[in-house]
């Protein structure tokens, strides 16, 4: 899609509600392989904010924002969310914290019960929050639809009523009802016809205004990323390659991944410098991730040192994070 970017981002310093370190997910294949979907991730996220994972399809995006969760277990690292580690719940303690985390899913439709009108299903949300059955219920009811721009009408008509942009909005007001403080939406605009996508992303920043959201939002599309977004965190084959604000990964992308995937997708921006990186060929099996940067196979300016060592991802100053053997400090190029 192109959409022009709406917003700056503002710089004051959000304290973390989220910080991760050192997150891996392993998945088992067959014959006991192990499938490295997320290596060594750290992740902050200020209260309030918004920050884009971003990355080819197989990168591990869905996989950090599903661990995050627990929705599938960690193979290792930690994670404080307001100061408790998360990691570390028992699943009894874990039912608990879950309604303050929720997730909003890529395709609306498959994630709507389909026998429910709309009606029921926000009420099953609200029965997790031991919202009383009645008037208070309904009145709730009427209330979050009309936070995400749908009517009292809508509320006894069944998901298949709805167009697509509709359906996310429902299952945004599901996944409000419930008050949470931290949101995990992945893919949220990608089914959408590209015309709407801009409608349901304005009402997402509307929320995040009005109620101090803080979310991960993931998408591959990198213009739905810098429109969204107040940071952004570029990832490739289960690692970090990039973290920095929206404004600056867009304009001067550092490490050569992003260089490769903002000239591939270009941000409409008149004060970016232009960006031509060729990236030929498919990102590899996560089963057999290359030695070093996992990114130097595809790399247009891979060094024979890049097979050695996985490079760290580094402070190279004014907010900027890269892991990259060719970017020093500042950002100048090596
Ligand atoms: N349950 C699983 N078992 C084995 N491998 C898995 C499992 N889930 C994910 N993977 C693998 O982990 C890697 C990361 O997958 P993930 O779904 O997190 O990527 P993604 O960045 O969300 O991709 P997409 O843009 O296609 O949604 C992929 O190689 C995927 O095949
Ligand atoms: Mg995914």
């Amino acid at each position: 899609m192109t959409i022009a970017v709406a917003r700056d981002v503002d710089q004051a310093p959000a304290t973390p509600l989220i910080e991760v370190r050192g997150l891996v997910k392993h998945f088992y294949a067959p014959g006991g392989r192990i499938v490295h979907a997320v290596e060594d991730v750290d992740l902050t996220i200020g209260r309030g904010r918004i920050v884009g994972l971003v990355g080819e399809s197989g990168s591990g995006k869905t996989t950090v924002g599903r661990t995050l969760l627990r929705l599938i277990e960690p193979t290792g690292g930690r994670m404080s969310f307001d100061g408790t580690d998360v990691f570390a719940l028992s699943a009894r303690e874990m039912r608990q914290w879950r309604r303050r985390m929720q997730i909003i899913f890529q395709d609306p439709f498959s994630s709507l019960n389909p026998r429910l009108t709309i009606r029921a299903i926000i009420a099953e949300a609200l029965d997790t929050r031991g919202y009383a059955k009645g008037r208070a219920r309904l009145d709730r009811t009427v209330e979050l639809l009309e936070l995400v721009g749908l009517s009292a009408d809508h509320a006894s008509r069944y998901p298949h009523e709805f167009s697509g942009g509709q359906r996310q909005r429902i299952g945004i007001a599901r996944a409000l009802a419930v008050e949470p403080d931290f949101i995990v939406a992945d893919e949220p605009v990608s089914a959408l016809d590209v015309s709407i996508q801009a409608q349901v992303l304005n009402l997402m920043e509307d929320l995040r205004r009005r109620l101090g959201l803080t979310m991960l939002f993931i998408s591959h599309d990198l213009s739905v990323i810098a429109y969204a977004c107040d940071e952004i965190v570029v990832m490739y084959l289960g690692r970090v390659m990039e973290r920095g604000s929206s404004r600056d990964v867009r304009i001067a992308p550092l490490h050569p991944y992003s260089q490769a995937l903002i000239a591939a997708a270009p941000v409409p921006d008149p004060s970016r410098r232009r960006v031509h990186v060729p990236l030929g060929g498919d990102i590899p099996s996560p089963i057999a991730p290359p030695s070093g940067c996992v990114f130097r196979t595809r790399c247009p300016k891979a060094l024979p040192a890049c097979a050695e060592t996985v490079p760290p991802l580094t402070d190279v100053g004014q907010g900027r994070f890269v892991a990259c053997l060719r970017v020093g400090a500042g950002g100048v190029s090596l």
